[in-house]
This record gives C-alpha cells, sequence and structure tokens, in this order.
C-alpha cells in the first residue's frame, strides 16, 4: 500500500475519505471547543499527514494551548505533516517518523486529552482492533476523548468496536456515525481509570493489504 497516495483521495471533495475527514474536524473543534482552560495534549496514531489536527488547529482558538504528538510510519507523510505545522506556525505540533503501534513512541506525550485513531480499525486484524482499544486507556486521561474510524462494510465491525470500548475499558459514547453515512466515525469519552504507559508494547500490526479500498479505513 502506497501510504502517500492514499492520502490523495482528500483532494477531491466528494470523496468518502474527505466526506470522514469533515465530520472528524468537526468533532476535533467541538472537543477544543469545550475543553476546559489551560494545556492540551493530542496525540495522533498512524497520523499520515495529519490532515485532521492540522486542518483544525490552523485558526482554532486553542491552537497555542496543543501540544500535540503525531506519530506516522511513511516519512514522506510525516515530512508534509511536519512541513504543514510549520507553515502554520504550530510549535506545538511535534512530529515524529516512527511506529506509532508501539507503546513506547508515545512517552512523555501521555495521557493525552484527545487521541486520535483514524484510519487504523479497517487495516488490522479484528484481534489487533480490540488489543489496541485495550491500550486506550493507556494513551487518554480521565475525561478526554478518542476519535476513531473504521468502514462500515461488511462484516461491519463498528458495533463490536462500540462494545470493546464501552463495556470492556470504560468508554462512553459521545458520537456514531449513521450506518449509511459512506464511512465509520466515532467519538467516545473516557470514563475509567487511566493506565500508566506500559513500555515495549506492541498495540497493533498494520495487514499490509487492501482491504477495504480508499476511503473506507
Ligand atoms: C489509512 S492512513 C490514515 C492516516 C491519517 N490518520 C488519516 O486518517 O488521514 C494510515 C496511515 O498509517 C500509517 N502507518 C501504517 N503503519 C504504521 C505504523 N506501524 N506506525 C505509524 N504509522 C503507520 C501509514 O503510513 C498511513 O499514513
Amino acid at each position: 500500500m502506497d501510504w502517500h497516495a492514499w492520502h490523495e483521495d482528500y483532494d477531491r471533495a466528494d470523496s468518502a475519505l474527505s466526506g470522514r475527514l469533515r465530520v472528524v474536524r468537526e468533532w476535533l473543534a467541538l472537543t477544543l471547543d469545550t475543553a476546559p482552560p489551560g494545556p492540551l495534549r493530542v496525540v495522533s496514531v498512524c497520523a499520515g499527514q495529519g490532515r485532521d489536527l492540522l486542518g483544525v488547529l490552523e485558526d482554532h482558538p486553542r491552537r497555542d494551548d496543543v501540544a500535540a504528538r503525531l506519530v506516522e510510519l511513511d516519512p514522506r507523510n510525516a515530512a508534509e505533516a511536519s512541513d504543514a505545522a510549520g507553515a502554520l506556525g504550530l510549535d506545538g505540533v511535534e512530529v515524529v517518523t516512527g511506529d506509532a503501534a508501539l507503546t513506547d513512541a508515545y512517552a512523555g506525550a501521555v495521557p493525552a486529552d484527545v487521541v486520535l485513531a483514524c484510519g487504523i480499525f479497517g487495516n488490522v486484524v479484528d484481534g489487533d482492533v480490540r488489543r489496541a482499544i485495550g491500550f486506550l486507556p493507556q494513551l487518554v486521561t480521565a475525561g478526554g476523548t478518542v476519535i476513531w474510524t473504521r468502514h462500515r462494510k461488511e462484516p461491519d465491525l463498528v458495533p463490536q468496536i462500540c462494545h470493546w470500548l464501552e463495556d470492556e475499558q470504560g468508554f462512553e459514547r459521545v458520537w456514531l456515525s449513521e450506518p449509511d453515512a459512506g464511512f465509520g466515525v466515532g467519538v467516545h469519552r473516557f470514563a475509567g481509570e487511566p493506565r500508566p504507559l506500559a513500555p515495549g508494547e506492541r498495540m497493533f500490526t498494520f495487514t499490509g493489504r487492501v482491504r477495504n479500498g480508499a476511503g473506507g479505513n
């Protein structure tokens, strides 16, 4: 999979991926709008080119309160994200070129007020979706928000993802996109007790095959 070319669908305003991006940005902006005053931490797992976060921070009143770590394996995407953050003067945005599946990538950046897990759950086996969700209490602060995505193609894993988040990991559903939206976006708030970051753990492994098609992640 060419993860740099994958982002080209964002440049077509009528693509499912662009529709998904608009929704993710709306919820991210709303989450920042309603966050208490003071410093805010954001982490983006498998951040790609950072279009969700950077597109919101660009003109958000909380932009200078945000310390963000974006972790992305593809150096071309990481460079795009880093350049875009620099051009926007977002000094609090750190782009790490590395393996976002390793807990070590988040040392010093968590627990975060917002965790972006977009474009992951459609690219790993179901067991790894559950495993990754099991690590979220190590990444998010009490009351923090996870914004996640997963396609709605059959077999639709979204109900199961909600079950894992809500019944196994102590999250409360804030919002879920409609089944026929053309994409799946979920927003969950952490109502449980954060856990310390366990070093040296692998949270998931990308399958490396295209399961869902562009925009279906
Ligand atoms: C489907 S894209 C999603 C990108 C971004 N989160 C978005 O929604 O626009 C998946 C991204 O994960 C990256 N990726 C794949 N495996 C990774 C890993 N182990 N660590 C960090 N990034 C990874 C790919 O390079 C790609 O940019």
